[in-house]
């Protein structure tokens, strides 16, 4: 019986844990694999690069509204007055959320769709998701907005960092066996080149890597933190494993 159920418990966790491992290559749509990138929410420098390319690209129609101007200025080593000056376009006040300059009814009149608040994005698809999709627009000449998105196809995002990226052509090459059809992405073509330096930017990769870095840091703040006081936990417990391994050779040492 209880083999029975420690069966049952192992189906169970399987379930789940496959579950879980399919759940990123099924947000991937599209077909196409997801791209990587290696964010990391200690380089200050990055996150200060993507809060403003945030605010100059993006905030236009996203907000983010779990997210106050003094959280971002006081961990990303801002005074107020550069936070005035470089980044609070849509805001007057230090402590007022990131909201989008365009309202949400306005933006789904132009667009169909509302563009969805990107505080918690990158918890909620993925950092590579999001990295992947800005550089995933290519050019669709029956599409509304002239664009399609290898990650998201028929979204209603315009490319709108086509000056910094340029227009690409994706390639895609047609299967058929059996009677069925399969599509295979198989590569971008650069059509017409973009011009980075317009956001002060050394290339189109970097410029996103730091727009996903910062939207990885306001998605999860306290990540910073909590890995440090994760290694605080780490030696503490490692100290009271000595501890108590001396206690336990001092209370043992008589018996035999
Ligand atoms: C001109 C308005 C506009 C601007 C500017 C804009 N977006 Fe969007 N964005 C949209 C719209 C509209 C959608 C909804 C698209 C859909 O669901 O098809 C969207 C959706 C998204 C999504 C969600 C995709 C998904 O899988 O649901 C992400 C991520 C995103 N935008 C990131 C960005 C970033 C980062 C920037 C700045 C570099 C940016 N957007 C700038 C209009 C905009």
């Amino acid at each position: 019986m209880s083999k029975l159920i420690k069966l049952a418990v192992l189906a169970a966790s399987t379930g789940i844990a496959v579950f879980f491992l399919a759940t990123p290559g099924f947000a991937a749509g599209g077909g196409a694999e997801l791209l990587k990138v290696d964010i990391d929410p200690g380089q200050i420098n990055s996150l200060q690069r993507g809060a403003r390319n945030f605010m100059n690209y993006c905030s236009g129609c996203h907000s983010a509204q779990y997210v106050r101007f003094n959280t971002i200025g006081k961990y990303l080593e801002l005074s107020d007055e550069q936070l005035i000056d470089n980044l609070m376009f849509n805001a007057e006040k230090t402590f007022e959320p990131i909201v989008a300059a365009m309202s949400a009814a306005d933006a789904e009149r132009w667009y169909g769709k509302a563009p969805p608040d990107l505080s918690l994005m990158a918890r909620s698809k993925g950092a590579d998701y999001i990295y992947s999709f800005l550089k995933g627009f290519y050019l669709q000449a029956d599409s509304p907005t002239g664009v399609d998105n290898l990650y998201l196809p028929g979204t209603s995002m315009p490319h709108v960092l086509w000056d910094l990226q340029g227009y690409q052509r994706a390639n895609f090459s047609e299967h058929t066996e059996a009677g069925v059809t399969t599509v295979h992405f198989e590569g971008f073509e650069q059509v017409t080149e973009g011009n980075i330096s317009l956001a002060l930017a050394d290339d189109y990769d970097e410029f996103v890597r730091d727009t996903v870095n910062f939207l990885a840091y306001i998605a999860e703040p306290i990540r910073a933190e909590r890995r440090k006081i994760g290694t605080w936990v780490i030696m503490y417990l490692l100290v009271f494993l000595i501890i108590a391994y001396m206690l336990k050779k001092q209370v043992w040492k008589d018996v035999h």
